[in-house]
Formats: structure tokens, C-alpha cells, sequence
């Protein structure tokens, strides 16, 4: 697994959890947990279907037609890699074979049901006597799925297709209690069991040798890994993106740059969480309390900073509760001393 740099206790994780049906892969935005699954199955060579839901990051909803449309495009580009599994798959109503290539119906009677081409990629997978991975990536983005009920489809799979796995993306929150509900007893995956695997920054030390090793395939001896760390913390994709635009344009400029990109999309999860809980009105006391915890905080510090913004006590229950909603979805981790932020640039956001 050339790519992929240190991450080897969630690569032992992973590998361990390979037999069980449902994974899910945790962690913010860049933290690499795309790259991670991917890289691991390939290394392994494991097949796996990857149903990339970020595509659908700035839709209102999504029509069941583009849900299809994703899920056709990637079985065409493996099929070749299935071999025989346009046989499998000439079986579901609403779906036309033609050579290597297949096409799915979304209309009417004839609608595929996403159920029947999991059913029959399971079966592939029984008579070849091999895994198939499922991958949804960012699966939060499916709460606005319209027209079709993934849950269901994806709860029987769970328990009776035992050749398939499921692995699903994304930040904790929004993925796996917005979307797949495990915990919630109306969800048809409620009470499942599923192993989690959580993606965070890396350290100094490991940050500061992810660069050099990555300047130094570019013949490039790099000593200022400490100074990156202090300012951009360790989020591997915003490091890579500074050695990148390092690298192609100079070092000029490169950390404003990265922090630039970091802040736009950092910016964009931290409204949709907003929006998501109602929270817009409280926008101003989330982003102080991130701003606060940029080098790490206490619970005291926290609510000292609140009420300085108010100019007024702010009450311990809401204090914790501001600290709760920033860990359930993972901006916030807790540490010995207190509390630090999951992406140290999520301080700079405001
Ligand atoms: N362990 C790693 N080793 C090498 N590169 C990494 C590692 N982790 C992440 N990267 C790099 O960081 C960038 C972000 O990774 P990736 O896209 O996998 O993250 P992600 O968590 O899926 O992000 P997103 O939330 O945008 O989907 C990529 O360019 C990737 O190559
Ligand atoms: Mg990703």
C-alpha cells in the first residue's frame, strides 16, 4: 500500500474487520479515509462496488434516477474486473445488457430496485467464493435520497448477503445516526452490530515526517515540518495540499493558500451542521468556542470565553451541551487535559 503513510493501527483494524458486514469509517473532511478503504482493498485485491454519494454534496435532494445513475456508472467501469457478473446481473428486471456493459431502467414498472443488483452481486460473490465490498463514501449525503428507501435494502443485505460488506463513509453524526439511524429503533439497521473506525489528525512527529518524505520525492529537503504543523495542524489532506501548491508554485504563499482551501470547505461542514440541528441561531457561541480551543481547551476555559462573548453567566448545562454537539460530530475530541479541536484549522473558520 504505497499511498497510504503511517495510519497502521486503523490499517490493523481494518484488515481485522474485513468479515464483518457493516464498517464504518469515520473522520472529517481530507482526513483520508477515501484513500485509506480504497487503497487497502486494492492492495488486498478485493473486489468492491464504490458508491461515491459526495457527488451529491450540493443537491437539494436526490432523484432515485441519479442514484441509479452513480450505480450504473461504477459497475460498468468494473465489470470487467466481475468477471461474468453481466450474467448475474441480466437477471434483475429493468436491467439491459449489452456486451460489457449494462444499463438500468429507472422508469416505471420496469425500475430497478437497487435490492435485486445487490442480491445478485451477492450471489456472484457466492459462487466465486469472494467478498464484495460495498462502499458507500459520505453517506450523509443519502439522507436526500427521494423516492427510494436505501435503509431497508441496506439491512437486508446485513443479514442475509453474507458474501457482500458493507463499509460506509463519512463524519460520524451526519453518517451514521442521520443516515443509517443505528441507534434509533424505527431504523431497520437498529441494534446491528458494526466495528467503527475512526480517522483523526496525525501528530506532530508523524506530520513532520509526512511532509519530508513527501518533499523528498520531489528531491526537496524539507525542514520546516514543525512550522506547517503549528499552522495548518496535522489533517493529511491539508498537508498534502500545501506540499502540493509547495511544490508546483514555491513556497510563497503556500501556506495562505492551503489555509484558503481549508477554510472553504471547513466553513461549509461547519454550516451544515448548523443548519442541520437548528443551531444557525447559536453560530456566534460555536464558532467562539472553536476559536477558543485552537491550542486545546478546558471545560472552564470554554464557558470563561462564552460568557465573555455575552457579557453575561451562561449556565453549565448549556456549556455541555455546546461540548457535546461539537463531539458528536467530531470537531471536538477529548483528551486528558480537556478538549481539542479533531482539525486544528476549524479554529480559523469564523
Ligand atoms: N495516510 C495518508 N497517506 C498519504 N496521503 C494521504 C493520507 N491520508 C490522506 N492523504 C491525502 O490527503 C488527501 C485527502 O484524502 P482523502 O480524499 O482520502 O480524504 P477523505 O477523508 O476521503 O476526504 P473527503 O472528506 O474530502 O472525502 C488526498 O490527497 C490523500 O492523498
Ligand atoms: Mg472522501
Amino acid at each position: 500500500m504505497k499511498e497510504v503513510f503511517d495510519r497502521e493501527k486503523e490499517i490493523e483494524q481494518l484488515k481485522g474487520s474485513l468479515d464483518s458486514p457493516l464498517i464504518l469509517l469515520q473522520g472529517l473532511r481530507r482526513m483520508g479515509k477515501t484513500t485509506l478503504i480504497l487503497s487497502l482493498l486494492n492492495s488486498l485485491r478485493k473486489r468492491y462496488i464504490f458508491l461515491d454519494a459526495r457527488s451529491f454534496e450540493s443537491r437539494e435532494y436526490i432523484a432515485y434516477k441519479d442514484f441509479l445513475s452513480v450505480v450504473e456508472r461504477e459497475i460498468n467501469g468494473k465489470i470487467k474486473r466481475f468477471q461474468g457478473l453481466e450474467k448475474f446481473l441480466s437477471r434483475v428486471r429493468g436491467v439491459t445488457v449489452t456486451g460489457f456493459s449494462i444499463s438500468l431502467s429507472w422508469d416505471g414498472e420496469n425500475r430497478v430496485n437497487f435490492l435485486d443488483l445487490l442480491e445478485r452481486i451477492n450471489e456472484w460473490g457466492e459462487e466465486r467464493g469472494e467478498q464484495v465490498f460495498v462502499i458507500i463514501d459520505e453517506a450523509q449525503e443519502l439522507i436526500k435520497l427521494r423516492g427510494y428507501n436505501l435503509l431497508p435494502s441496506l439491512a437486508y443485505s446485513y443479514d442475509h448477503l453474507s458474501n457482500l460488506h458493507l463499509v460506509v463513509t463519512g463524519s460520524q453524526v451526519r453518517a451514521f445516526s442521520g443516515f443509517l439511524k443505528l441507534e434509533n429503533e424505527e431504523s431497520p439497521l437498529y441494534g446491528r452490530a458494526y466495528v467503527k473506525v475512526e480517522l483523526g489528525s496525525f501528530d506532530r512527529d508523524t506530520s513532520v515526517q509526512f511532509l519530508r518524505k513527501g518533499f523528498q520525492e520531489h528531491g526537496i529537503e524539507f525542514s520546516g515540518g514543525e512550522e506547517v504543523y503549528e499552522e495548518l495542524g496535522g489533517n493529511p489532506g491539508w498537508l498534502t495540499f500545501y506540499g502540493y501548491i509547495a511544490v508546483k508554485r514555491g513556497f510563497d504563499g503556500a501556506l495562505e493558500e492551503t489555509k484558503k482551501v481549508a477554510r472553504r470547505l471547513l466553513r461549509r461542514e461547519i454550516l451544515n451542521f448548523l443548519k442541520e440541528g437548528n443551531r444557525l441561531g447559536s453560530r456566534e457561541r460555536y464558532e467562539r468556542v472553536l476559536r477558543t480551543c485552537k491550542q486545546g481547551c478546558t471545560w472552564s476555559d470554554v464557558k470563561g470565553s462564552l460568557e465573555a462573548l455575552e457579557g453575561r453567566k451562561i449556565n453549565d448545562a448549556t456549556v455541555m451541551a455546546i461540548i457535546n454537539n461539537l463531539m458528536d460530530y467530531s470537531y471536538l475530541v477529548k483528551t486528558e487535559q480537556g478538549y481539542e479541536l479533531a482539525d486544528r484549522l476549524l479554529s480559523e473558520v469564523p
